[in-house]
């Protein structure tokens, strides 16, 4: 069973509640999923490996923590990830952007690839897979199994709303990889929108329609 984050801290509670609200202008939304994306960053990288360095502070020697070199990679699936990718490289500005193009096909649901585009040595980093809605999971769980695909093995992948579909999807399809996300809603609709959601991610954060 793939772990499972849910985000429960109040400014990013409160920040999910500005977005979803239908009067919230498209400014507003886009500067939103930018400052909950900066959150989670913080709390998806938590396990990154630390190593010891000496160093010398204006008094003294000491041996201090940094990263071990360990690299990340970020992968929006584009539209909506886009709008998650400046947020997290504000928290980890070495990180490498590649592009997944997704869209989910209105009739059948299904996701249909236009676009890929990864940095070269993808294999060697930690791969972030970044949307900000995990519906019936077809999207994300094809671009996971795209990245895999290509020999990628470390792989996390953070939403901002989720539904239970979605999650079952991911947890039975990459048992592997970690989920973070700020908020588990109820279901979803007939047109698998979920409920209540916050509509079309990708038409909110661009102001199409
Ligand atoms: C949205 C969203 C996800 C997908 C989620 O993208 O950003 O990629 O739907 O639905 P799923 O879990 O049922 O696959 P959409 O296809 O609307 O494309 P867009 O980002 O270009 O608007
Ligand atoms: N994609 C969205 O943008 N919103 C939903 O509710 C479902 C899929």
């Amino acid at each position: 069973m793939a772990q499972f984050f849910l985000f429960d801290h109040p400014l990013i509670q409160h920040k999910i509640s500005i977005l979803r609200d239908k009067n919230t202008s498209t400014k507003e939304f886009r500067e939103l999923v930018h400052e909950i994306s900066m959150l989670m960053a913080y709390e998806v990288t938590r396990d990154l490996p630390l190593t010891e360095k000496v160093i010398e502070t204006p008094v003294a020697t000491t041996t201090a923590k940094v990263l071990a070199g360990k690299k990340v990679a970020l992968v929006p699936i584009l539209r909506a990830g886009l709008g998650m990718v400046d947020g997290m490289l504000a928290i980890i500005p070495s990180a490498k952007v590649g592009h997944i193009g997704l869209y989910r096909d209105p009739n059948t649901l299904k996701p249909v690839e236009y676009y890929c585009k990864l940095p070269e040595d993808i294999t060697e980093r930690e791969v972030i897979v970044l949307d900000p809605m995990l519906a019936t999971g077809g999207s994300s769980s094809a671009a996971i199994q795209f990245l895999k695909d290509r020999g990628i093995k470390n792989i996390k992948f953070v939403c901002l709303i989720s539904a239970p579909e979605g999650i079952e999807r991911l947890q039975n399809d990459h048992p592997d990889v970690p989920v973070f996300c700020a908020a588990k809603d109820e279901r979803l609709n007939d047109h698998a929108y979920i409920i209540p959601g916050l509509g079309d991610a990708g038409d909110r954060l661009f102001g199409t329609n």
